[in-house]
C-alpha cells in the first residue's frame, strides 16, 4: 500500500516536473524560488506570447538532452504565471537564459544556438580552471574544444594567482585548464615553467608577459591577452557576440556576406570570405595586435553601423574603441589580399578615411536610418499589410480629428456666447 502511495507521488511529481513526455526540460513553478540555490541550473525565463522563445522552444528541447548526463539540471519558467520568479531574478526580457550555480547567477547574452548555450553551462559548472591529469584527457579535449587555454606548471606562484583570477573573470567565455609538465611533455615538451598558452584551430599561441617584475603590470598584460585571444582567428560575428568582439578595443575587419534560409554562402561570396581569411591566416603575427577579423551573415546589423546599404560582399574595419568605421575604397573585386593589407596599413597610420563614430549625432542618425531600413523592408516583405498598418491610423486620425473639429464648428456659437459672456463679466 505504502509503495503504491510512493509511486503515485513519484508519477504525480514527474508529471508536473516534465513538460511533455520526451523532452528533459523540467517545469518549473514558483517552488523554483526554494531550490534554485541547489545544485546548478540552466532556466529560461520565458512567456508564452513571445516569439523568440517559441524558437528558442526546440532548441532549448536539445540543449536538455545534451547535458541530460550531467549535473546540470535544464528547466523553464513561465514568468506570466509565475511572476514572483520574474521579480526575483529581476528577469527584463524574454526569453532570458540563466545559469545558477549556488550564490552565483550568469545571464547568457550569446548565440541562442545548442552548442554555445551548451557550452556556456558546460564551462560555468565547473571550477574557473580544470585540472588535467591524464595524458589522454588530452585527446577529448582537443577534440571538444575548438578553443582553450591551458596552464602547464603546479599551483601557486604569481603567475598562476593572475590565471585563476583572470579565468575567473571569463569562465562564462571560454575554457581554462592546468596540468603538469609531466602530463603535457607527452603532447608538447614545455621548455620553461610555468608556461601560459592558447589552443585554437589546431595551434598554440605563446604567452610572453610573465617576465614582467610587476605585478599589476603582468596582470593588465594577462588580462589583455586573454580578452583578445578568447575568440577564433576567423569567428562568424552575430547579434549575439559582436558586443562580445567590441570589447577586445582592437579594429573589427569583417568580411559581409549574405546566407540563404539553410545558412549557406553563395559561391562568390564564399570565395570573397575565402580571400578575406587568407589574410589573417598567413599573416597572423603581423595584425593579430591590432586586428580581430571575422565574417558576418546579418547585413542589417552591418548596414545599421556603417549607416548605408553595403553591397554584398564587401569589407568594413570598424574600431571597436570609438566606433569608427572604415570602408575600402576600391570596389569589392578589386579587393586582393594585397589591396587589403594596403588598407590596413593606412588605417594603421590613421591615413584611412573614416566615417561614423559615436557622437550623438552619428546616433540620432543611425536611429533614423534603422526606422527607415524597418520600415522599407516591411513594405518590401507585405505591401498591403503595411498600407493598412500605416492607413488605419492615418483614418483613424482624420477621423477623430473630424469629430474634435466639427463639434466644435457646430458649437461655434454656444462657445462664443460663454466667452462673450465671460468678457463681460471681466469688463464689469
Ligand atoms: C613559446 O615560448 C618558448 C620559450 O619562450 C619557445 O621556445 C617556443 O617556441 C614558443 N612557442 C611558440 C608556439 O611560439
Ligand atoms: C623569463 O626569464 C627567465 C630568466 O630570466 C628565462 O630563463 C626565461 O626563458 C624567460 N621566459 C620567457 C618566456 O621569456
Ligand atoms: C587585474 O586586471 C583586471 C583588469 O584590468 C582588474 O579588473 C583586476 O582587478 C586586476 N587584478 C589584480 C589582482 O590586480
Ligand atoms: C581607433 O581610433 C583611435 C582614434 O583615431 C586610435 O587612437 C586607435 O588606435 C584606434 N584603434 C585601433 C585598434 O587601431
Ligand atoms: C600610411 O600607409 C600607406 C600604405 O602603406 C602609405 O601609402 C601612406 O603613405 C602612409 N601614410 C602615412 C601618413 O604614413
Amino acid at each position: 500500500m505504502v509503495s503504491l502511495t510512493r509511486i503515485s507521488f513519484v508519477t504525480l511529481l514527474y508529471a508536473i516536473l516534465m513538460h511533455t513526455a520526451g523532452s528533459r526540460v523540467l517545469e518549473l513553478s514558483d517552488r523554483f524560488l526554494d531550490i534554485h540555490k541547489d545544485g546548478q541550473w540552466l532556466v529560461m525565463m520565458y512567456a508564452p506570447w513571445c516569439a523568440h522563445c517559441k524558437r528558442l522552444e526546440p532548441i532549448w528541447s536539445h540543449v536538455a538532452q545534451h547535458l541530460h548526463a550531467t549535473s546540470i539540471r535544464v528547466g523553464r519558467v513561465d514568468c506570466t504565471r509565475f511572476t514572483s520568479v520574474a521579480s526575483s531574478f529581476k528577469i527584463k526580457g524574454f526569453p532570458t537564459i540563466l545559469f545558477l550555480k549556488g550564490d552565483q547567477e550568469y545571464v547568457y547574452h550569446g548565440d541562442r544556438t545548442r552548442d554555445e548555450i551548451v557550452k556556456f553551462a558546460l564551462r560555468l559548472s565547473g571550477p574557473p580552471v580544470q585540472e588535467v591529469t591524464k595524458p589522454q584527457s588530452f585527446d577529448t579535449i582537443k577534440r571538444e574544444r575548438d578553443l582553450y587555454f591551458l596552464y602547464v606548471g603546479g599551483r601557486s606562484g604569481v603567475l598562476w594567482e593572475l590565471y585563476h583570477k583572470t579565468a575567473n573573470t571569463f569562465q562564462a567565455h571560454a575554457f581554462f585548464y592546468q596540468s603538469h609538465p609531466s602530463v603535457v611533455n607527452k603532447h608538447a615538451p614545455v621548455e620553461n615553467v610555468p608556461a601560459l598558452f592558447v589552443y585554437k584551430e589546431s595551434s598554440h599561441y605563446n604567452f610572453t608577459g610573465h617576465n614582467l617584475s610587476d605585478i599589476e603590470k603582468m596582470n593588465e598584460t594577462l588580462y589583455k591577452w586573454v580578452n583578445a585571444e578568447r575568440f577564433p582567428t576567423f569567428p562568424k560575428v552575430t547579434r549575439g557576440n559582436i558586443n562580445q568582439l567590441f570589447l577586445t578595443n582592437k579594429n573589427l575587419v569583417l568580411a559581409v556576406v549574405e546566407e540563404n534560409q539553410l545558412e549557406e554562402v553563395a559561391p562568390d561570396m564564399l570565395e570573397f570570405k575565402d580571400m578575406v581569411e587568407s589574410v589573417i591566416k598567413s599573416k597572423r603575427e603581423k595584425y593579430h595586435d591590432h586586428f580581430q577579423f571575422g565574417w558576418i551573415a546579418s547585413p542589417d546589423l552591418v548596414n545599421s553601423i556603417a549607416m548605408m546599404v553595403l553591397p554584398l560582399p564587401s569589407l568594413i574595419v570598424i574600431n571597436t574603441t570609438t566606433n569608427h568605421h572604415h570602408i575600402p575604397e576600391d570596389e569589392t573585386e578589386k579587393l586582393t589580399p594585397y589591396v587589403i593589407e594596403l588598407f590596413l596599413e593606412q588605417i594603421r597610420n590613421e591615413s584611412a578615411p573614416r566615417f561614423g563614430g559615436n557622437t550623438w549625432l552619428v546616433r540620432s542618425y543611425r536611429t533614423w536610418f534603422e526606422l527607415k531600413s524597418t520600415l522599407v523592408s516591411m513594405w518590401k516583405g507585405n505591401p498591403i499589410l503595411m498600407t493598412v498598418l500605416v492607413g488605419l491610423p492615418v483614418g483613424f486620425l482624420s477621423l477623430i480629428c473630424y469629430g474634435i473639429c466639427c463639434p466644435d464648428i457646430l458649437d461655434a456659437n454656444d462657445e462664443e456666447d460663454e466667452n462673450a459672456g465671460a468678457s463681460h463679466m471681466k469688463n464689469d
